[in-house]
């Protein structure tokens, strides 16, 4: 079951597969997933293998039920420590990981239902963790936006000034905390 009927941007395959192919990267992504993201993970893995893409795989590893805060936890710190450039979060619907995402310093998490989200998250948002709901999109939906989020880069200008307010407002949170 795909959410969104509005599909506005199509992806070219051929395209995505050549800049996939010819770019190097030197990036390490951490992925992980509860229980309900277990195939999808698998799925996803394969695909970033074949890519050649150096993948760090934090769980979990079995059906058995477990909570998505813990392992969401473990791919947001490393890149909000800066550890791992980029993370993959997947859960049922993709709602509890990105609310455990989001409370990471530095972390941008984009819950992505489709092509659309995936290049806007990049382009605009500059997405450094991608989210997917296993329960809200198959395996083939969920290959084409990975593909999408690793190939788009930021476009910068007047997102980068949104994203310094971002940064601004994690800062005051911060010093609030501390008082
Ligand atoms: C687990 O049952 C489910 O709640 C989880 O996968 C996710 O959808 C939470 O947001």
């Amino acid at each position: 079951m795909i959410i969104s009927s509005v599909v506005v941007y199509k992806p070219q395959n051929d395209t995505i597969y050549q800049t996939l192919n010819n770019i190097m990267f030197s990036m390490k992504i951490a992925i992980a997933c509860d229980h309900a993201g277990l195939e999808l993970k698998e799925s996803i893995k394969a695909l970033l293998q074949r890519f050649g893409i150096d993948t760090l795989d934090y769980g979990t590893g079995d059906n058995c039920s477990v909570d998505y805060p813990d392992y969401g936890e473990r791919v947001s710190d490393a890149v909000s420590t800066g550890e791992i450039e980029r993370g993959i979060l997947i859960c049922g619907t993709g709602l509890g990981m990105s609310i455990v995402a989001n409370k990471f310093p530095g972390v941008r998490a984009t819950l992505c239902h489709n092509p659309l989200t995936a290049r806007m998250g990049r382009l605009h948002n500059d997405s450094n963790v991608l989210v997917l709901g296993a329960k809200i999109i198959d395996n083939e939906i969920a290959a084409e936006i990975v593909k999408i989020w690793l190939k788009t880069p930021f476009e910068g200008q007047r997102h980068s000034r949104r994203l310094e307010k971002i940064s601004i407002i994690e800062t005051k949170l911060n010093e609030g905390n501390k008082e």
